[in-house]
């Protein structure tokens, strides 16, 4: 019995023990993977950090460097997108993001600016009646004549070339991730934002009927593409979902200087572009096209009117840091708002669409300098006067740039000549095209 209950005592100390030395082993082996996991983050860190000590000198007077990391990864194989086990994850990510540039005291200019946005802001845009709507342009599914002017659409389309299908998709994906682009608006400081959804400010005012005008862009496009039958709606859709699901990266770090520079320059790029889709529609012999772009470049410009009217006034009101906050984006790069696209297959799509489109003379290298000199010229940077040491320099980078680009380009081109390389593109069948 006493022997029993010895043997039985030194088993439950000898389990002990190993459960205790087994726990040790863990914590150990626990501790051991996180120091591991921190030396490899670090090491990722490194590598994909050190753009933020790259980046072009930034103004310091509207900006607070406050850093916010994103995770470690431009961008995952499609491989690991197509793992279905894995959390979600967005396929294209940025990984250094500056947020909250403005100085808090400059939010005094916005709210300033209320009365001055209700009259010159909230009166560009249209009354809902007076707007166009998609269904203008489209044939009309409730009409006898409907499979008709399907037919008729259908034919037209015929005449375009892969290409020209291509850069239109891409423009169209471009209208559709508006999520994003109300986004970045919303995110913006100085009482700019939306607070509610239904705020009742100029600003938000402004947004969200901005939005609304927008949001019939990739309608009217997306419905076209449809009944065309000239592209592979799937993989399309498929490149929506991807693109809203990874935002975008403007650089305008929540700094409405920043954001309505941003603005101001893509409304000009949508109008360009919009308008070549709308020319090349109609050499090609597809009126109502080009009537369908065309329309969509009017608003564009009625929209671009709208930004570069906050910047003048910002150059009027606070030319110093507007002019810092100009030379800020142009050596940032204004990125294109769909550069983060991806159909789940090609992780070049975004070139390779941007590629067809200077090729066909959609949006060009040649046209990203005429926009940064049309608004200088528009905002009269070369006129500007009283500017700090500082901000004169910042002129005179500005001023001097668009020469400067074109002649990098010229000489891009040169070499660019030789080389034709080719890429599929899924929303054409995965047909190869000319880049
Ligand atoms: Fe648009
Ligand atoms: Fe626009």
């Amino acid at each position: 019995m006493t022997l029993e209950i010895v043997t039985e005592t030194t088993t439950t100390t000898a389990r002990q023990l190993s459960l205790v030395i087994l726990c040790f082993f863990f914590f150990v082996c626990v501790c051991f993977e996180r120091e591991k996991r921190k030396k490899m983050a670090l090491k990722l860190n490194q590598i994909t950090f050190p753009s933020i000590h790259n980046l072009p000198s930034q103004p310091r007077s509207v900006r607070s460097h406050r850093v916010l990391m994103a995770s470690t990864l431009n961008s995952i194989s499609t491989k690991e997108v197509q793992n279905l086990k894995k959390p979600y994850f967005p396929p294209q990510e940025v990984p250094v993001q500056v947020t909250h540039s403005m100085p808090p005291q400059k939010k005094e200019i916005f709210k300033s600016m209320e009365n001055w946005a209700e009259d010159n802001l909230l009166t560009l845009l249209k009354p809902v009646e007076k707007c166009w709507q998609p269904q203008d342009f489209l044939p009309e599914p409730e009409s006898d004549g409907f499979y008709e002017q399907v037919k008729e659409l259908r034919e037209r389309a015929r005449e375009l070339p892969d290409d020209y299908f291509v850069v239109l998709v891409g423009d169209m994906i471009t209208e559709e991730a508006l999520p994003t682009y109300q986004t970045m608006i919303n995110t913006l400081d100085g009482g700019i934002r939306d607070e509610t959804g239904a705020s009742l400010t100029p600003w938000a005012i402004w947004t969200r009927a901005w939005t609304a005008e927008e949001n019939r862009h990739g309608d009217l496009l997306n419905k076209y593409l449809y009944l065309s039958g000239r592209v592979d709606m799937k993989h399309i859709e498929k490149t929506i979902q991807y693109l809203i699901g990874s935002g975008m990266d403007p650089k305008t770090e929540n700094n409405p200087y920043l954001g309505f520079i941003y603005t101001s320059f893509q409304e000009r790029a949508t109008f360009i572009s919009h308008g070549n889709t709308a020319r090349l529609a109609k050499e090609h012999g597809d009126m109502k096209l080009a009537q369908i772009c065309g329309i969509i470049a009017a608003d564009e410009k009625r929209h671009e009117t709208a930004y570069t009217k906050i910047v003048e006034k910002l150059f009027e009101i606070d030319p110093d840091a507007t002019i810092l906050a100009l030379a800020d984006m142009m050596r940032k790069k204004i990125s294109m708002p769909a550069h983060l696209m991806f159909d789940g297959q090609d992780d070049n799509l975004f070139e390779n669409y941007s590629a067809v489109a200077q090729r066909i003379g959609v949006y060009t290298a040649k046209d990203y300098a005429d926009i940064l000199e049309f608004l200088v010229g528009r905002w009269k940077v070369e006129k500007l006067t009283g500017l700090s040491g500082e901000g004169r320099r910042a002129q005179d980078f500005v001023c001097g740039l668009p020469p400067r680009i074109r002649r990098l380009e010229e000489r891009a081109q040169g070499r660019v000549k030789d080389a034709s390389s080719t890429a599929p593109f899924s929303w054409v069948f995965g047909r190869e095209l000319k880049l």
